[in-house]
């Protein structure tokens, strides 16, 4: 068996473990690293400097990350199920791929990269469905040094083509389309479509998924089985520096701009897999599920890099959790005797409107920790999920983290600290919150409420935004000197554990996905009808925040509200995509705005929550009066 990382079994096995890491850091994470497999050592631990800001991890260290992922455990588990895959209908069958069968395709795959003039530090962009071949890209990217930047296939052509052309990538790997529900997604014509605006891509790989009928490009389009029926199937992994990129992932900001949030290859491999084995308690054997997309850090993480550096068994699903009846989760479960299940707190509370009989008609024993990740989870929600899905036996994990921290940060590490509904609890060894005021002194005293922060570097954190380090500095470490800074507002109790209450920027969680307010304003204002618009999320019950959007129209506009309104909704999907659409687009005569022409979203905030009895001062405002006409007109 390989060495593993060291696993905390007791709450005072934590303690210890925390406090070295806050006394000393370097020796601690050190002694972490050490269990994995280095061509070559790093001269130091750390280099750190939140002014500039400048985080290096494993000083000159060299290592390829997919050696740790793959090649390490093949002495041991090489008939292994690394992957379990689960397809959108369940008559598909299941496909299933051991160590040696995963090694073997990204040895593939990085030669057929390789045979494409894909370099070192090359960008690769990976624009495909949940199925397993959207991990072997990932890995094999990896795997030749070259940096991979996965996007959401519910992404438009729009936010594609931004995306590529932002980290200026070389080639992009696709699928003809794939499966959601009922639905059938023309993968490849989307990307077609975001291609005609991207110039440097000089070859566009397409995975064989439905064999729908597609457009062909002679000159740049080429089969994925094909290239890897010729491929080598040996490859020796290209070294790497700690610090070099290994991939790029885009988030949303608070200008409309999306924000390519750069990883690198050391630290982020010591805390995916540190931070996976000590949350979850994995056990040797367990199967193991994320229900995320891949197209999210939580299915970098959680799904391909941190089960498989650990050796466990992950699963990936192609559906969505309602189809074909929203027992489809608990069928999986079953079928596959999955012991530990990871989702979001929208998709239980979606399962929890079809009721409990879904849950009850199945049996769920191989169960024992379950968690959730993307937003805070209500109560309501919580105790649900722990008293039918996990029948008040398995310990629930409310991880904290972001597409930023790498990795989670603040989470039970399940069944050794005593969870609290609604609470993420404590900090992992390593991360040190803190909560800011207002002035931005450090809340001292335990209890209290500021802005989140975390204030000594994590192995996993951000290095950058990819071509744009000034406004990395900008976002996260300008607000508060010397801290990074989350985003988001946080409560901590008389026993130190952290609640997360949101967040404190123009960011809207919608169902788990981050959406940038601006980057929705930008898509509707491209409406020609449309003269300005405000967005803001309001409470809603299954997606934790919906989209709420005031619309301004220019005074001769002749359509029908529901024609408008349509047209709208379809903009959006087709400029950013379906998640990002207003479930409530009100037309205005006029925006809130002060005498320095900055819309007050405090009350349009309000407003959209319903809650206008007390909507603060609004003395600042150049025309007072469009509150009233707002407020008049307000959709509930
Ligand atoms: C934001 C980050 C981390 C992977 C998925 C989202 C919110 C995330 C929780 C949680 C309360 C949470 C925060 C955070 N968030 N997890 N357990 N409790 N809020 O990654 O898209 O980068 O979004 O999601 O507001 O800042 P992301």
């Amino acid at each position: 068996m390989n060495k593993m990382t060291p696993r905390i079994n007791s709450i005072d096995e934590y303690k210890i473990a925390y406090q070295k890491s806050v006394d000393n850091p370097e020796a601690f994470w050190s002694e972490i690293a050490d269990t994995f497999t280095w061509r070559k050592k790093w001269d130091s631990v750390l280099q750190w400097d939140f002014k500039k800001p400048e985080v290096k991890w494993f000083v000159n260290g060299k290592l390829n990350i997919t050696e740790n992922v793959l090649d390490r455990h093949l002495a041991t588990r090489a008939s292994q199920t690394a992957i379990i895959w689960e397809g959108n209908k369940p008559d598909e069958g299941t496909r299933k791929l051991t160590y040696a069968e995963l090694h073997e395709q990204v040895c593939r795959f990085a030669n057929v990269l390789l045979s494409l003039g894909v370099e070192k530090g090359d960008r690769v962009c990976i624009y495909m469905p949940m199925i397993p071949e959207l991990a072997i890209a990932v890995l094999a990217t990896a795997r030749i040094c070259a940096v991979h930047s996965v996007v959401f296939a519910g992404f438009s052509s729009r936010a594609l083509a931004d995306r590529i052309l932002d980290a200026d990538a070389k080639i992009v790997i696709t699928a003809d389309g794939f499966f959601r529900g009922e639905k059938n997604v023309a993968l490849k014509d989307i990307a077609d479509e975001a291609l005609k605006e991207c110039g440097g891509v000089k070859n566009v790989v397409v995975y064989q998924r439905t064999l729908q009928n597609i457009q062909w490009n002679a000159e740049r389009d080429l089969w994925w089985h094909e290239l890897m029926q010729n491929a080598n199937t040996e490859n020796v992994a290209t070294e790497t520096d700690s610090e070099d990129p290994l991939f790029i992932l885009y988030t949303s900001g608070s200008t409309g701009k999306p924000k390519g949030i750069m990883h690198t290859c050391g630290g982020y491999m010591v805390y995916a897999e540190y931070s996976f084995r000590n949350v979850f308690q994995y056990n040797e054997g367990d199967i193991y599920w994320c229900t995320a997309d891949i197209g999210w850090v939580t299915g970098h993480s959680y799904i391909v890099y941190g089960p498989l550096l650990a050796g466990a068994t992950t699963l990936m699903f192609e559906g969505i959790p309602t189809y074909p009846d929203a027992g489809r989760f608990w069928d999986v479960v079953d079928k596959h005797q999955v012991n530990i299940f990871y989702t979001a707190p929208t998709a239980i509370r979606s399962l929890e409107s079809f009721g409990t009989e879904p849950v009850y008609k199945r049996n769920l024993s191989s169960l024992n920790v379950l968690g959730t990740v993307g937003e805070p989870i209500n109560v309501e929600a919580w105790e649900w999920y722990h008293e039918h899905v996990g029948k008040k036996q398995c310990p629930i994990v409310d991880t904290w983290w972001q597409t930023e921290t790498g990795g989670i940060m603040i989470s039970p590490l399940a069944g050794i600290i005593e969870t609290k509904p609604s609470y993420a609890t404590l900090p992992l060894p390593g991360v040190q919150p803190c909560l800011l005021d207002e002035n931005g002194k450090e809340i001292t005293e335990t209890v209290g409420e500021g802005r989140l922060c975390i204030k000594f570097p994590w192995p996993s954190m951000a290095r950058s935004i990819w071509g744009d380090h000034e406004r990395f500095r900008q976002t996260y470490f300008s607000t508060f000197e010397n801290k990074y800074f989350t985003g988001d507002g946080c409560r901590r109790d008389a026993d130190g554990y952290y609640r997360i209450t949101g967040r404190v920027d123009d960011i809207i969680i919608v169902s788990g996905h981050n959406l940038g307010t601006a980057e929705i304003e930008n898509s509707i204002d491209e409406h020609e009808e449309v003269c300005e618009t405000a967005v803001v999320g309001y409470p809603h019950a299954i997606k934790g925040f919906a989209v709420y959007a005031y619309v301004q129209l220019y005074s001769h506009v002749t359509k029908q509200p529901d024609v408008l309104r349509k047209e709208i909704t379809e903009l959006v999907s087709k400029t950013i995509g379906a998640i990002a659409k207003p479930d409530k687009i009100q037309f205005v005569n006029g925006l809130p705005k002060t005498r320095s022409g900055k819309i007050m979203r405090r009350i349009l905030r309000k407003i959209a929550e319903g809650d206008t009895s007390n909507l603060g001062d609004t003395s600042t405002l150049l025309d007072p009066s469009v509150v009233d006409d707002i407020k008049a007109g307000a959709l509930h």
